[in-house]
């Protein structure tokens, strides 16, 4: 499937903020901690909920669909191998071993794929494992990692790491004895995540802190009380405000947390974009004189690495020299000869940087979209440039962005998908 857009135009309108896709994943994986059915409310219908819903029902979970709503019951889930054909879809397959190992004493899982943004080790989940008494097998194209009990570690991560964080929190929950997380990721994301757990009998302490502390179970499963609501997704709306910054008269993102979008509030401001920010709400519009701003990746509350296509994009339009600093992953500039095709000026320095020339008009073209968040910068770029642009690979966007085409024709938008 392909995108067919027709740029040049200015949008205006309200567009609405859905659940996070890095919030729902987690909280799919962790419903094998519990031992009744969890509610997930706020569920973005994209493709990478429905990979995750595979494979949880490949491994005996019964997952039924409302609206808006997920309700996964773990209760027959005996096996622990993930389908390797869904799993290596899908890079986020690997935040369920953790809650598998601690559920059933094993996992079995493929060397999770996705490598199009650079390398994307595991090395760190292992060595968190371990540190808890697992035993790991390396088989040629699977990992087997077993644990007859696990107990509590202290375990500092090597990387700051989201899912590696995330893993080890959701493992440390059912072992016996306290494990102590030091240089965890801070993102709200995990933060979320560890008050649901919290919520249904885990004692957790420190979320969203660079130290969490953890006292386990000792092995009994988690019972929900109440329904997760999955947060708002801030890389979708961050990414709205880039379009609105871009070419917007005037867009509403509704439904968004700006308490979570600190980073790419600042950037925003600094190049000049005028934004009026509620409680729930940011609305943009394009300004006359949008000024180039360095943007270097961090860890959050740092400038996200899942901003920086769409904000690179973005710079193509401001006068003066931009530097987009990627530090978080290699080769995530895989969208910048796209780019460069529709007539930005982009040199890129080495693996982790580039620099933009601006302002330069974009012309439509046929570009093929690299991953789920680059795949959204193109259409910003697409929407940005005269005449018309097909992006294909679309599924990638899919993966993230529920109905993107839809939602954005609410906005005028001319964007059509096709076959
Ligand atoms: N790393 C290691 N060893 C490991 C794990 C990670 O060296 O065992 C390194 C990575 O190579 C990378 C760094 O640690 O250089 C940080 O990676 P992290 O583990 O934090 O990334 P992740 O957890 O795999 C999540 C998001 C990504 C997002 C990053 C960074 C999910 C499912 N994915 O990935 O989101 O870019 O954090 O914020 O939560 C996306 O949504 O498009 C996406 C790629």
């Amino acid at each position: 499937m392909k995108f067919i857009i027709r740029g040049g135009k200015r949008l205006a309108g309200t567009i609405e903020v859905n659940g996070a896709k890095n919030s729902v994943l987690k909280a799919m994986a962790a419903s094998l901690l519990f031992s009744n059915p969890i509610t997930i409310k706020n569920t973005p219908f994209i493709e990478d909920v429905l990979r995750m819903r595979e494979l949880l029902e490949d491994l005996g979970a019964k997952v039924e669909e409302g609206d808006r709503m997920l309700v996964i019951d773990p209760t027959s889930v005996r096996d622990g191998k993930l389908n390797k054909e869904i799993a290596e879809r899908l890079r986020a397959s690997i935040v369920l071993a953790g809650p598998l190992l601690a559920r059933n004493g094993w996992a079995d899982f493929p060397y999770p794929g996705g490598c199009v943004i650079g390398k994307r080790p595991i090395d760190i989940f292992l060595s968190g494992w371990q540190a808890m008494g697992a035993k790991i097998m390396d088989g040629k194209d699977h990992f087997r990692v077993t644990a007859k009990k696990l107990r509590g570690a202290d375990f500092a991560f090597r990387v700051v790491s989201v899912t590696g964080t995330e893993t080890m929190m959701m493992t440390a929950a059912l072992a016996s004895g306290k494990t102590v997380l030091r240089n965890a990721a801070m993102e709200p994301e995990i933060l979320s995540l560890a008050d649901f757990l919290n919520d249904s009998g885990a004692k957790i302490s420190g979320a969203g802190t660079p130290k969490i502390e953890i006292i386990g179970t000792g092995g009994r499963l988690l019972r929900a009380k109440r329904p997760f609501t999955v947060i708002p997704d801030r890389i979708e709306a961050g990414s709205f405000l880039i379009l609105g910054a871009a070419i917007g008269k005037k867009i509403k993102v509704a439904g968004c947390e700006p308490e979570h979008m600190t980073a790419i509030i600042t950037a925003l401001r600094e190049a000049n974009v005028p934004l009026e920010i509620g409680k729930d709400f940011i609305s943009v519009s394009k300004p006359r004189n949008l000024k180039a701003v360095n943007v270097q990746t961090r860890e959050y509350p740092g400038f996200p690495t899942d901003l920086q296509a769409p904000f690179a994009v973005l710079m193509t339009q401001a006068e003066g020299e931009s530097v987009i600093f990627e530090t978080i992953w290699e080769s995530r500039f895989g969208y910048a000869e796209n780019l460069k095709r529709m007539g930005a000026n982009i040199f890129l320095a080495d693996q982790h940087r580039i620099l933009i020339k601006g302002p330069h008009h974009l012309r439509g073209r046929e570009i093929e979209s690299p991953d789920l968040r680059a795949g959204l910068a193109l259409i910003v770029a697409a929407l940005l440039a005269k005449g018309e642009s097909v992006i294909s690979n679309i599924y990638q966007i899919d993966r993230g962005y529920e109905k993107i085409d839809e939602r954005l024709r609410e906005l005028s938008a001319e964007i059509q998908r096709i076959n």
